[in-house]
């Protein structure tokens, strides 16, 4: 099968050197691609800036903004058999990109920031995307219910959702614990490392395709 990847942050440039982003290490995203790769499926790896190896036998797209990774996702998504969202993609972006190096003014300093397209959100309209759909969700509270939230506003099949509130877990370290929110179930695999929990992630994805699933 192929699987549709996005991973790690993006990052919305204000000027020349500066720019906004967030803690993804890209790690939740890279182990779920080594481990597909590794299941012999064809993995296109959309990735915000990160410090990984990038993992063997991947089509790696590097991309930095979120307009970039929309763009990417736009092109590729209707090969994929599977479109797995884990990036940590920026709400807003600054409303300009000043050309030069902001210099200092006054004692405060004041950015608008204009909202950026939700990718996963296009995903079944603006793409016609009829694969099956995967998210995750980023909580500090309410977990399950946010989640479920997602899972029917973006028209998924799963929804990924993580604790963020939790230093053990969530961004930018090697474990994770998440529960899996189906449209008719949720499970809680136990806490384990990120790699350990791409191998349950994608068992459960693959029983929800035609080639997985019952029929
Ligand atoms: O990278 P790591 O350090 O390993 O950390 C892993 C992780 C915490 C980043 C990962 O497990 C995770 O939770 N990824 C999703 C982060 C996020 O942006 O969550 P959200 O609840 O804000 O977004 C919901 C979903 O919509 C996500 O699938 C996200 O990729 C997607 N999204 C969000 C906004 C946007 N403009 N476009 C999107 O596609």
């Amino acid at each position: 099968m192929t699987i549709l990847i996005t991973a790690g942050p993006t990052r919305e440039a204000i000027d020349p050197v500066r720019f906004l982003t967030n803690r993804s290490s890209g790690k939740m995203g890279y182990a779920l691609a080594r481990t597909a790769a590794e299941q012999g499926h064809r993995v296109i790896l959309i990735s915000g800036p990160t410090d990984l190896d990038v993992p063997d036998r991947v089509d790696f797209i590097p991309v930095e903004s979120t307009m970039e990774m929309y763009a990417a996702v736009e092109h590729r998504i209707a090969k994929a058999d599977v479109a797995i969202f884990a990036a940590a993609v920026a709400d807003y972006r600054p409303a300009h990109v000043s050309e030069e190096k902001i210099k200092k003014t006054g004692g405060t300093m004041t950015l608008e920031l204009v909202r950026n397209p939700d990718i996963l959100g296009s995903a079944r309209n603006q793409f016609a995307y009829q694969g099956v759909l995967v998210g995750f969700a980023a909580e500090t509270e309410d977990l399950e219910e946010n989640a479920r939230s997602k899972l029917e506003s973006k028209g998924c099949d799963l929804v990924v959702a993580n604790d963020v509130s939790r230093k053990d877990i969530g961004f930018d370290v090697n474990d994770n614990e998440v529960l899996l929110v189906f449209p008719d179930r949720t499970e809680q695999p136990p806490k384990d490392t990120k790699q350990h929990l791409a191998h349950i992630i994608l068992e459960h994805i693959i029983e929800l395709t035609p080639v997985g699933g019952p029929n």
